[in-house]
């Protein structure tokens, strides 16, 4: 009797002990961690968007932690434990069927895109086997007042009325935007390329990763990698576009205009309300001035000029300068 009580006391008593180890004392040291810079507490309707990613198991399928490894690299930097801190419970998820997430309000920063992806992912990635969320939205006869129907393109349409948010798709959007992985101070250096086309350098001139080599010389890898990280996600891996959401760069006369000031003053500052070809595009291209070094843009745009049957003269590290310092 006295030996079973030992066992089971003794083997109680391990259990709590390595329970503590294990688990309570790494969780109250995780709970102290301070919020990184930049880290931000979730707005109310940012919080019922994160209600509704759980509610329709967005999580079975999506993680949100970039883990230090070089595959995981197209995500973002590695995540640390001051990213979490207004995040409880973490949605950190372990099935990896669709990209981690926890970059994506950069990395897709559309909302009209998101809401398009959503009615049917198949409409702006053909490929796509992530389930289409109909529920998340209303089919109307006409939009009421101030409410934008989502510009769903013709094949995937609805015969008859328009598509509109429901508040449910409205908050998930908000919250998938607000997941954007904010810089670790001093770990830029190291920059991938895939990482360092993720993470704002801020630097206007400095070398990315392009710019050891001579400033004149067009890298081909480089660009069209950078193309695929940072403007595939509207315009297509092949230039083709998304029909009457986002326009294609194949074929394009500002991407085969001789004089490419225009086609620089755009990746730099972004575009809105331009009627292109007859159509007026409801989305908007976000400026990369920030983002992108000046060889970096002057690859990505020798990638367009020289793709998809386009053709036209390449440029420089130093034409893209001239247009940034313009303003
Ligand atoms: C059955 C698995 C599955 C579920 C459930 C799922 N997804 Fe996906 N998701 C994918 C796959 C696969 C992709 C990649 C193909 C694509 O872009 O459509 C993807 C892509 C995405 C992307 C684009 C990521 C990028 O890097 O371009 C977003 C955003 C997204 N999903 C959000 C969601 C949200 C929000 C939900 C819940 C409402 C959800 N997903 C549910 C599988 C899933
Ligand atoms: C979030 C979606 C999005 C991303 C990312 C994006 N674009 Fe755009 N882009 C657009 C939209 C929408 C328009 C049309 C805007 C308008 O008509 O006012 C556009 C317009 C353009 C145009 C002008 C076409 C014309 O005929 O005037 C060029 C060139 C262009 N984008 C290149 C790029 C490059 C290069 C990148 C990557 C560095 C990029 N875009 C990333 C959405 C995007």
């Amino acid at each position: 009797m006295n030996k079973l009580i030992a066992i089971a006391g003794g083997s109680t008593l391990l259990y709590i002990v390595l329970s503590v180890l294990m688990a309570v004392l790494p969780g109250i040291e995780l709970s102290q961690v301070p919020p990184g810079p930049e880290v931000n507490q979730l707005t109310l309707w940012q919080q019922k968007g994160r209600q509704v990613y759980i509610s329709e198991g967005c999580v079975y399928c999506h993680t949100q932690q970039v883990r230090p490894q070089a595959i995981d690299r197209v995500f973002g930097r590695p995540s640390a434990p001051g990213d979490f801190a207004y995040q409880t419970p973490e949605l950190l998820a372990s099935e990896r069927t669709g990209p981690d997430l926890t970059n994506i309000g950069k990395r897709q920063s559309s909302k009209i895109w998101q809401y398009i992806h959503l009615y049917d992912p198949r409409a702006v990635v053909p490929q796509s086997v992530m389930p289409s969320f109909p529920a998340l939205f209303k089919l109307v006869a006409q939009a009421p007042q101030g409410t934008q129907p989502v510009p769903v393109p013709k094949a995937y349409a609805p015969a008859h009325g328009v598509v509109i948010p429901s508040p449910d798709a409205q908050a998930l959007v908000a919250y998938l935007l607000s997941l954007k992985q904010p810089a670790l101070p001093n770990t830029q250096a190291a920059g991938a390329p895939a990482a360092a086309a993720q993470a704002p350098t801020g630097a206007t001139t400095a070398a990315g990763p392009t710019g050891s080599k001579g400033a004149s010389t067009f890298n081909a890898a480089d660009g069209a990698k950078l193309f695929a990280s940072t403007c595939a996600a509207c315009h297509g891996a092949q230039g083709a576009g998304v029909p009457g959401v986002f326009p294609p760069l194949a074929q394009n006369p500002v991407v085969n205009a001789k004089d490419p000031t225009e086609h620089i003053h755009v990746v730099l500052h972004g575009l809105h309300g331009r009627v292109i070809n007859g159509i007026t595009y409801a989305a908007q291209m976000p400026s990369f001035e920030s983002q992108l070094s000046d060889s970096q843009i002057a690859d990505i745009i020798d990638h367009e000029r020289t793709s998809w049957g386009n053709q036209a003269p390449t440029v420089t590290a130093k034409d893209v300068a001239a247009v940034r310092a313009k303003k």
